[in-house]
């Protein structure tokens, strides 16, 4: 498979009243022809920004001031935004985590569509209504030869986001970012929608990342996952890996916070004791260090740096435990249980 995307040590900093924030820190992560990536962690821990970073459509207070986002060879931080907007709803496109900001309120739903389809797929205008149709059903929206000649604030949250998401398949992109695509729906449009991007993923060799804060999503959509914690990738492995043998604290930690059955209350990842450093007080060391049970001297002092661990070039993290510093042969430092 061919290597379509490579994030490589991105920063991405907002202005702010306070002063600059830094909202996403030393991000790297690649993503080959047809494969999912899930980002997965927090609530505030960067997906958004990761993914408003690669689209160019961060709000005017930020910027991606280090590194670079390759995709196809071309570097997408040195486009001009007229480049971009061609690449944009075309080759890549995103499906917002606000459904709202990304539909124009003055045009139809068979309008905004149809435009998109025509501009990018070359289609008549009988046929880029005739496939407007066509998507709608797809995403589940019933009477869709109606709907189309709805404005955007007639319809409901959730048909709003499957308009979205029939906008964004639509023109079947080489890359999809779906930013928590499925959160507001009902479980059997969700199933729908996942199996609509599965089917987009083998047919287009479309390539997915895709923001989730459901591991069972994750369990069936990726390949492999980057868990991001206070706007650093802390672990990156393929989905096998990552619910067979997570090793960073803090993944350890959402994965105990897998829901139980029995208890669907308990759905939110984040119930590991204690908070995210502030953005405006970033420590020196680990930013994990706080909530971690097994950390060490060294980790306030120093950054630990995304590697990957000894002999498993494709399962990097970012954490002083599997340091070979602080190796000692014949087994790991590990000592203690984790803390619930
Ligand atoms: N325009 C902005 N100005 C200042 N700070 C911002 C801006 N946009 C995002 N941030 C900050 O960047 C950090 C990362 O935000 P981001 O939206 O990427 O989080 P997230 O991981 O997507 O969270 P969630 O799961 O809640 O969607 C947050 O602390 C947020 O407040
Ligand atoms: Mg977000």
């Amino acid at each position: 498979m061919e290597k379509l995307l490579s994030v490589n040590q991105i920063k991405t900093e907002f202005k702010t009243e306070k002063g600059s924030v830094t909202s996403v820190d030393d991000v790297s992560f690649d993503l080959k022809e047809g494969e999912t990536i899930c980002l997965v962690g927090e609530s505030g821990c960067g997906k958004s920004v990761t993914s408003l970073s690669i689209m160019q459509l961060l709000e005017k207070n930020g910027k991606v001031t280090e590194g670079t986002i390759e995709f196809n060879g071309r570097n997408l931080l040195d486009l001009s935004e007229n480049e971009m907007r061609k690449i944009r709803g075309n080759t890549i496109s995103m499906i917002f985590q606000e459904p709202m900001t990304s539909l124009n309120p003055v045009l139809t739903i068979g309008d905004q569509l149809s435009e998109s389809i025509r501009l990018h797929m070359g289609y008549s205008k009988k046929q880029a209504k005739d496939y407007s149709i066509e998507m709608l059903k797809k995403v589940g929206i019933p009477r869709a030869e109606e709907i189309i000649d709805d404005y955007p604030h007639r319809l409901s949250g959730g048909m709003r986001q499957r308009v979205m998401i029939a906008m964004a398949l639509s023109c079947k992109p080489k890359l999809l970012i779906a930013d928590e695509p499925t959160t507001a729906l009902d479980v059997t449009i969700q199933a729908q929608i996942l199996k609509l991007m599965k089917q987009l993923r083998k047919e287009s060799k479309t390539s997915i990342i895709l923001i989730t804060h459901d591991l069972g999503v994750v369990a069936e959509m990726a390949d492999k996952v980057a868990v991001m914690y206070a706007g650093q990738v802390v672990e990156e492995t393929d989905v096998f890996t990552l619910f067979d043998n997570p090793k960073h604290p803090y993944t350890l930690g959402l994965m105990k916070s897998i829901p139980h059955i029995t208890n669907p209350d308990d759905m939110r990842l984040d119930s590991i004791p204690g908070s995210v450093p502030s953005l405006h007080n970033m420590p020196k060391g680990c930013r994990f260090y706080d909530r971690c049970p097994f950390a060490m001297d060294r980790c306030l002092e120093e950054q630990p740096k995304l590697k990957p661990i000894k002999d498993r070039q494709s399962h990097s993290i970012r954490c002083f435990l599997y340091d070979q510093k602080n190796h000692r042969a014949g087994g790991t430092t590990i000592k203690k249980e984790v803390r619930t």
